[in-house]
């Protein structure tokens, strides 16, 4: 797409940029709660480890004594290889255990649990405290025992989980951006298929666009269609100008050319008679444009909605000859036409009209005593028309040019013409889905105008 981008791309982008961002949250997520839930379970067992020694107390002979249970440290061995320290302190002294671990911050109050993070021998730790109160002698004494563990563990766990979860969000991510992709192609789908079906159309088929269209596209449909409505009507109104305009301007020609040769026969002065059949020159060749000028209006107008009827070429080019012949014959050329019955489709009032502007250039452009030869043939799927006369031929130029409106060629010296006759030939085909093929036959003696129209 030209200009700003394309709307897909952007589209996919903003899409996958959005995945991208719920990817890295949900994996930000889930590695907090997996490492929430392996601190939890550490917690939890410290502080089953420090109830269990402390459920050994007892006051014997007026002194604290306990056992250390087995148990109490095998289950911390459960959750990880990490090394476990512990400390048993009877008010301040200390009974048994590690001296060094860090007192807690918040030391618990009997018979509650408190836990801390802390640094022991190098390492981090977490640690849980449990206190009770034990008899000794007549005073109780609080006696708090503590469970320390390092952390790899949990450590180790968490960086396990977030890897995993890092895996779930990539290939979260890699899901989301196909999807986007996919999502943005098929929501534009509707976009490029009018897109199809406004660039299928013939340059003239100005009709309105009727399909269904999602709801965004509705304005788009109708703008674009009244923009078609008032583009055919803004041509139809130039081409019904031109039309009136040539038909008023052909009348008072006509006057003005009887009335001259009229005159040019009354009078003797040979320069004056020069300039009269000069006026009657001029006339001829304005009256020629304002025809030309009529049948291009009408084909343009006609090409536009074509009406597509069965017809056999050779019926309908030899109804065209057959109206020519009076012009041929008054300059002894013979119009031959060799027949073959092909059948196309298409507009017999535009056919004719091109094969009249063919068979004219032909019986107009060759001397006098000559032939024009006309063929229909037909390929696998095309028709064709091939038209030959034995005139001067197409001339020097570029032969492709002399579609051109108005373009005259080198050899239309001194004969009345308007430059149109080949570019309504071509509308015409082109219309039909044919071509012109112009082309000056072998050593330049007469030319060869081939038309081609698809069969049916
Ligand atoms: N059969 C032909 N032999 C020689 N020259 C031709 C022939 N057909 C066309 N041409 C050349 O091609 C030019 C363009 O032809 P076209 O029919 O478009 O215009 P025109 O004949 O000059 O005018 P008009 O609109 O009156 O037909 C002509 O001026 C002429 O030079
Ligand atoms: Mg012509």
């Amino acid at each position: 797409m030209i200009g700003t981008g394309s709307i897909g791309r952007r589209l996919t982008f903003l899409l996958a940029g959005v995945a991208a961002l719920l990817s890295v949250l949900s994996w930000w997520m889930v590695s907090g709660l997996a490492r929430e839930a392996a601190e939890r379970t550490q917690d939890n067992v410290l502080a089953a480890s420090a109830t269990a020694i402390a459920e050994t107390l007892r006051s014997e002979q007026g002194e604290v004594r306990l056992e250390l249970p087995y148990s109490a440290f095998s289950m911390l061995g459960a959750i990880s290889e990490d090394r476990v320290f512990y400390r048993v302190m009877a008010g301040q002294d200390l009974l048994t255990g590690y001296a060094g671990l860090p007192a807690l911050s918040d030391p618990p109050s009997p018979g509650q649990v408190a836990f801390d993070t802390g640094e022991f021998s190098g390492e981090p730790i977490r640690m849980a405290s449990v206190s009770r109160l034990v008899l000794a002698g007549t005073q109780p004494v609080p006696v708090t025992v503590t469970v320390a563990q390092t952390r790899n563990g949990v450590g180790a766990i968490s960086a396990d989980l977030s890897q995993l979860a890092a895996l779930l969000a990539v290939a979260f991510f890699i899901i989301a951006a196909v999807l986007s992709a996919f999502a943005a192609r098929t929501s534009l789908r509707p976009l490029n298929e009018i897109a199809a079906a406004v660039s299928r159309r013939g340059p003239s088929d100005l009709r309105p666009l009727k399909r269904d269209a999602p709801a965004e596209l509705a304005p788009l449909m109708s703008s674009l269609n009244r923009l078609m409505d008032r583009l055919g009507q803004s041509i139809r109104r130039s081409e019904d100008f031109i039309a009136e305009a040539a038909h008023r301007v052909r009348t008072p020609l006509a006057t003005v050319r009887t009335q001259a040769e009229i005159a040019l026969r009354s009078i003797d002065n040979e320069t004056e008679k020069q300039r009269l059949r000069a006026i009657i020159r001029a006339v001829d060749e304005s009256s020629r444009s304002a025809g030309q000028l009529l049948d291009h209006a009408a084909v343009t107008y006609r090409a536009d909605d074509l009406d597509r009827v069965p017809i056999d070429l050779s019926d309908l080019l030899s109804h065209t000859a057959a109206a020519l012949e009076p012009t041929a014959a008054m300059k002894d050329i013979t119009l031959q036409l060799e027949t073959s019955h092909v059948r196309v489709e298409g507009d017999p009032v535009l056919l004719d009209n091109a094969f009249r502007n063919v068979l004219d250039n032909a019986i107009k452009y060759s001397p006098e005593d000559t032939n024009v030869h006309m063929r229909i043939t037909s390929t696998a799927d095309e028709a064709l028309i091939i038209v030959t006369d034995e005139g001067p031929g197409l001339g020097d130029g570029p032969v492709q040019e002399l579609t051109e409106r108005f373009r005259r060629g080198s050899t239309a010296k001194g004969i009345v013409g308007s430059g149109l006759g080949l570019t309504i030939v071509e509308d015409v085909l082109s219309a039909h889905g044919g071509r012109v093929e112009l082309a000056s036959r072998q050593g330049g003696r007469g030319a060869c105008i081939t038309l081609v129209l698809p069969l049916p």
